[in-house]
């Protein structure tokens, strides 16, 4: 029997007591999923689980299905043993969506992994994946998201969920579309992982719509406020840092100098970074407004000391001054900076006026590929263990956070009102090795 969705908009956790055998989703519980179909451990089980007995004349003959079983099981713990105290949620875990929105960025899986698997081992959580940030909730297109589906996905890069762009706030028709789409979906909480626009949108739909939203503070700018650092930026400034080494090498072969184009949008901290990592010779950030001419006297001092080759990295988002280039938006209103051409434009500054050879090395989106730092998938397994529990919690308008060393939580809202820029001082840190 199928009892309506709980928690949904607002509605409060107020159900009583049901029976094992039934949940607030119907039989999600019951049967239970096997890897040998006609093998597994069915709802005839439920009684033995609920006495704590981990026996039964199934699990007996046929261990294996039994540990996927459990594995899959609200009720068992990290190891597929049964507890021999329910949680306190037994038959009652809450359904949770999972998303992801804007650029993806290493470490979104490993998230998505830990929020599935605590949910799952520790509050009897169910997930169900929506596809392409907020687009699948829009448009209701979602996979379901078990324990196994989240294995071996620790150190994949991207996100098996996809991602997108889209706004949901655009406009009156698309937000009540996605809370159409939650209610539809039936789930209890969404837990939202994304930058400034994704989570700016989720803020949205839980303080105007009562949206039981959890954030998780993902992007490789590091530009999001209410956090000391958001997953996937130490793999970026990692990749940025290796491609400056590489480049030192081959300008010193031909006395050139070579301009780094990096990510970052508004925010200079990939190129600060990794600049101040890979031993740069020059760094603009977009908050240090650029004195190009400065630029110029440094590569020319160097040269005339006799060090022929210099690495200058420019951070996407810097004003030259010389007018720029517009470009395409996206539905969030950001201009597409990469269209915008600030290393190219650089390059050209620095040729005409020193007349050395200068290359640009655009690195584009190589920044947000690939596997995540060992340090990255530390952090978003902290992050996605903390979500989970924020779900289990009720504590909804909130982002997971790292302060210090510590994972905590703050107010959504705290988290998207002002992007985080690159502190004075800490620029400063990097400018007595220029030149
Ligand atoms: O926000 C992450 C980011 O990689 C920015 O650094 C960059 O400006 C932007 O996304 C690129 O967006 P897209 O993937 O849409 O080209």
């Amino acid at each position: 029997m199928t009892e309506p969705h709980r928690g949904a908009l607002g509605q409060g956790n107020d159900i009583g007591p049901i029976p094992f055998n039934q949940t607030t989703h119907g039989e999600r519980y019951a049967p239970l999923r096997s890897s040998n179909p006609g093998q597994g451990i069915d709802s005839a089980m439920w009684p033995w689980r609920q006495s704590g007995l981990f026996v039964s004349p199934k699990s007996v003959l046929n261990i294996s299905a039994m540990r996927y079983a459990y594995e899959d099981s609200p009720a068992a713990d990290g190891w597929g043993r049964l507890p021999t105290r329910m949680p306190h949620r037994y038959g009652r875990g809450m359904r949770v969506g999972i998303l992801t929105g804007g650029g993806d960025c290493p470490g979104l899986n490993a998230v998505i992994r830990a929020v599935v698997k605590v949910g799952v081992r520790r509050f009897g959580h169910e997930h169900v994946g929506i596809l392409h940030g907020w687009r699948g909730l829009l448009e209701q297109q979602t996979v379901p998201l078990g324990v196994r589906d989240v294995s071996g996905i620790l150190d994949r890069g991207g996100t098996i969920l996809k991602s997108s762009r889209t706004n949901p706030c655009r406009d009156a028709e698309t937000t009540q579309a996605a809370l159409d789409g939650f209610a539809a979906l039936g789930i209890d909480a969404l837990v939202v992982l994304g930058g400034e626009d994704t989570l700016g949108a989720a803020n949205q739909l839980h303080a105007e719509h009562g949206l039981p939203i959890v954030g998780v503070p993902k992007t490789i700018d590091n530009d999001l406020s209410g956090t000391d650092v958001t997953f996937g930026f130490d793999t970026a400034v990692q990749i940025v840092c290796s491609s400056i080494d590489r480049l030192h090498t081959t300008a010193e072969s031909h006395d050139r100098v070579m301009v780094v184009e990096v990510m970052g949008r508004h925010v200079g901290w990939i190129a600060l970074e990794s600049g101040i990592a890979g031993g740069a010779d020059y760094i603009l950030i977009p908050e240090h407004h650029p004195n190009v001419p400065a630029v110029v006297d440094a590569l020319r001092a160097r040269h005339s000391r006799g060090l022929d080759s210099s690495i200058v990295v420019v951070s996407e988002g810097v004003d030259l001054g010389d007018g720029g280039a517009e470009g395409e938006r996206d539905e969030f209103g950001h201009a597409l900076l990469a269209q915008q051409g600030v290393g190219d434009r650089l390059g050209a500054i620095i040729r005409e006026a020193t007349g050395f050879d200068t290359r640009v090395t655009v690195l584009g989106h190589v920044q947000r590929g690939g596997t995540p730092t060992a340090r990255d998938r530390i952090l978003a397994t902290r992050f996605g263990t903390h979500a989970a529990e924020m779900v289990e919690e009720g504590l909804f308008g909130r982002m997971a956070s790292l302060r210090g060393a510590i994972i905590t939580d703050v107010p959504l809202a705290d988290a998207v009102g002002t992007l985080k820029t690159v502190p004075d001082e800490y620029y400063r840190l990097a400018q007595p090795f220029f030149g």
